[in-house]
């Protein structure tokens, strides 16, 4: 099902997310909306706060593929890169946002196994960016100028 994905100004988005205990329907449930939601927006990430519930939960839509991350932890971050940002949160808009190029996060799946992944250049990007949402973060906190996105 396609969620109503929250705007900027909404307080969930502000919120610092609890850790998901449970790895149950609901879960999964959830998930399969995000899945859906992001696919919907053509977007390459979403955190659930940006649905409505602050849980650390998110899924990333990259050339790499398809990713949920439950109750993610960076182990390291490297480097640095400088690119354009938006957010399905923030609609229209874009900004320059400075990441790191590459960093290794711990997470669960939606089943609770526990995995690592190293992730590098536009999907490390995406992972900082969704992350942050866990933590109540926006690309707007940290870019540089944000303009009106040319799309
Ligand atoms: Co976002």
């Amino acid at each position: 099902m396609i969620r109503e994905i929250v705007q900027v100004g909404a307080p969930v988005l502000r919120e610092t997310c609890k850790p998901v205990e449970r790895f149950d329907g609901e879960l999964g449930r959830l998930l399969d909306d995000m899945k859906e939601t992001l696919l919907d927006a053509q977007g390459a990430g979403l955190a659930a706060p940006q649905v409505g519930v602050p849980v650390r939960a998110v899924v990333v839509l990259v050339d790499e593929g398809y990713f949920e991350f439950i109750n993610p932890v960076f182990v390291w971050q490297k480097g640095e890169q400088v690119g354009a940002e938006g957010c399905l949160s923030v609609r229209g808009k874009a900004g320059t946002v400075r990441r790191p190029s590459k960093v290794k996060i711990l997470f669960q799946d939606r089943k609770g196994d526990k995995y690592s992944i190293v992730a590098r250049d536009f999907f490390a990007r995406a992972v900082c960016h969704e992350l942050d949402h866990l933590d109540g973060i926006l690309y707007t906190d940290k870019a540089e100028n944000i303009r009106d996105a040319e799309d």
